[in-house]
């Protein structure tokens, strides 16, 4: 099939991966796109660090990808808490904003997090968007109250032009990256995917895929894949 090509192509050679989804617009500026919006609904998953709900984008004029997405965490005493990623695995990356870092999962990059003490209810819409020539900002939206929380802003070499209108996003389960694991362990969680979007002109429609399954857990850890009409909802573990 064609999307496990583009798996073996895209995905992190570290990457536990589980589950992985395709998102796509109708059309590519020449420049590609200056901003994308990425929904993502974690309503129902537990209060507990290990899945990492993600997408990830590429940009024309340079080879490596960007990440944003959504991780549960453990409550704390004020109640749950949200914790957003955006990061580039693109090396010459820069940034000089406090809730980034260089490098990205041992390579080299730039990583970017933000903890808010916050519902699971709403979805997140999670926006990467071009602030000024190279430079993106990544910012976690509540969609129900347009809360916007700024996870982080990092600045790609010259020669990066706009975001390609399409790549894939995946489920993870990263306490898997450090070690052996048993599929039947799986903690169970439930994401949806939420169609993307884009204030660029001349993109036409966004679009999520069928979530499928990949790695070595595939068939073994509970899938489920439900057509909504917010995107596409995720089931795994157990
Ligand atoms: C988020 O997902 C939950 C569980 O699937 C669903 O009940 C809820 O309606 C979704 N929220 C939105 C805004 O679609
Ligand atoms: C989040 O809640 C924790 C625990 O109640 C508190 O210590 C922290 O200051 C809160 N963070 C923000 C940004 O309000
Ligand atoms: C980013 O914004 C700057 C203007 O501030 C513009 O020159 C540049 O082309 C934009 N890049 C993309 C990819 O839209």
């Amino acid at each position: 099939m064609k999307t496990a090509a583009l798996i073996a192509l895209l995905a992190p050679a570290t990457c536990w991966g589980l589950v992985g989804i395709t998102w796509k617009f109708e059309n590519e500026p020449t420049r590609g796109l200056k901003d994308v919006t990425f929904p993502f609904n974690m309503t129902n998953a537990p209060h507990e660090s290990g899945f990492y709900f993600a997408q990830q984008f590429n940009f024309k004029g340079v080879p490596d990808v960007g990440y944003t997405g959504l991780q549960p965490r453990k409550d704390n005493s004020g109640g749950s808490v949200v914790h957003g990623v955006f990061s580039s695995f693109q090396k010459g990356t820069t940034s000089s904003h406090r809730n980034c870092h260089g490098g990205a999962d041992g390579k080299p990059g730039v990583s970017c997090a933000v903890d808010i003490n916050a519902s699971y209810s709403p979805t997140y819409n999670l926006v990467v968007e071009n602030t000024s020539g190279t430079s993106w900002r990544g910012t976690l939206i509540d969609a129900s109250s347009g809360k916007k929380t700024i996870i982080g802003e990092w600045t790609l070499p010259s020669g990066a032009l706009g975001i390609k209108s399409s790549q894939v996003g995946f489920v993870e389960f990263y306490p898997w990256n450090a070690g052996p694991h048993k599929c039947k362990n799986l903690p169970k969680t439930q994401v949806t995917f939420g169609k993307p979007t884009s204030e660029t002109g001349g993109t036409g429609p966004g679009f999520v895929g069928d979530a499928y399954e990949y790695g070595d857990c595939k068939g073994k850890v509970g899938f489920k894949m439900t057509t909504t009409g917010e995107g596409v909802r995720v089931d795994v573990g157990f």
